[in-house]
């Protein structure tokens, strides 16, 4: 297809994995657990979805581009109206990130099988596409902070990461900020910001507001949003100012944008979010090692279990699912002898475990 430029055409479809309507369906399973999406499973905050009903009063009116959510985030993070913008979830604003700053010579660098999402978004903008790969699944700062080279426009880092779950420490990003010229623009994505920001070593990027770093966060996880499509972002005014001129002019939609004030506000759907999750990254974790899997020590939402080859990991997603239990292969981003499993409810952590004991039995993945 002439009309398509190579960069495009090699790319793959997002491929979202199987709903959990379709696993019932599929094995004839009363109940499926869906641990794949790194969603929230307590559902979504109340506050945000009562904020939601209440706006759709508005609904024949275009919405004012996230003004709303942005004054409410300056006045919660004590910034200037100018230094915040609200898109389609945090994806849609990293998708104007690369729209905004990338030239055609211009390089981005990252690490091995980081987030799909930045993957394929950076990869269709055509430029080159660095990456150097994880020492003990963490990013590799210190290699990254070498590549550099003349070209190096973006660096992509994702805090705690996806798909690993492993976070770089503040004296490891002082380190590695020494080392970056002012040219070079650094996205901090903190999609699982809340589930990490309790723990002392991690360095939240609002102690970092340089002019070169742009904070990327969501209410996709924490705050159960996924469906609604609702992120936020803080960088200096010049950068968020270019990105509100390519930004679509009346994204974040109405109804994300009161459902991001309303979850904002709510946080005891935040406290009880990241309780369960603690006891579920426990369970999983303890588990999971104790069966005799590799399990990568994670700060986020979900755990990667790293298996000896793409084809044991291809047997335990394939009798997971038949055991109605959903985790995400890796094989998209980069790792298919590897994948992540979502903390659930406690009923879906405590199944998850023992499907998986059956699933490694039948695999013979420990033989
Ligand atoms: C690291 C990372 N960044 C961004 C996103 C996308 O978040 P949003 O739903 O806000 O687009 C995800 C979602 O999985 C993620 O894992």
């Amino acid at each position: 297809m002439p009309l398509v430029p190579p960069y495009i055409a090699t790319l793959q479809p997002y491929s979202r994995g199987r709903t959990a309507e379709e696993v019932e369906r599929t094995y004839g399973i009363a109940r499926a657990a869906k641990m794949a999406s790194n969603e929230n499973p307590l559902g979504s905050s109340p506050l945000a979805l009562a904020a939601l009903r209440q706006s759709d009063s508005h609904l024949h009116l275009y919405p004012n581009g996230g003004l709303d959510l942005r004054r409410v985030l300056a006045r919660e993070y004590d910034v200037k109206l100018e230094n915040v913008i609200a898109g389609s979830g945090s994806e849609g604003i990293m998708s104007n990130i690369i729209r905004a700053f990338l030239c055609d010579e211009d390089e981005v660098l990252t690490t091995e099988a980081a987030f799909i999402g930045f993957q394929v978004l950076a990869k269709s903008r055509g430029v080159k596409y660095r990456t150097v790969p994880y020492k003990n699944w963490h990013y590799d700062l210190p290699a990254l902070a070498a590549r550099i080279n003349e070209n190096t426009k973006i660096i992509y880092l994702a805090n705690p990461n996806n798909p690993t779950g492993t976070i770089f420490t503040k004296h490891e990003f002082d380190d590695f900020y020494r080392h970056v010229p002012e040219r070079v623009l650094i996205i901090l994505d903190e999609a699982y910001f809340e589930y990490a920001k309790d723990n002392p070593r991690y360095p939240d990027s609002m102690h970092y507001r340089y002019d070169n770093v742009i904070t990327l966060r969501t209410f996709s996880k924490a705050y159960g949003l996924a469906g609604v499509r609702i992120g936020y972002g803080f960088a200096h005014e010049d950068l968020i100012g270019n990105l509100l001129k390519v930004k679509l002019p009346f994204e974040p939609s109405t109804l994300a944008q009161a459902a991001g004030i309303g979850a904002l506000s709510d946080k005891a759907f935040l406290h009880r979010s990241l309780e369960l999750n603690a006891r579920g990254l426990r369970l999983l974790t303890d588990s999971l090692c104790e069966i005799g899997l590799s399990v990568v020590p994670s700060e986020a939402n979900f755990v990667m279990v790293v298996f000896a080859d793409a084809a044991d990991a291809e047997r335990v997603v394939e009798d997971l699912l038949r055991q109605g239990v959903i985790v995400r292969p890796l094989g998209a981003f980069g790792l298919p002898h590897a994948i992540r499993i979502t903390t659930g409810t406690e009923e879906d952590n405590a199944r998850c475990v023992v499907a998986m004991q059956k699933a490694v039995a039948a695999a013979g993945v420990m033989d």
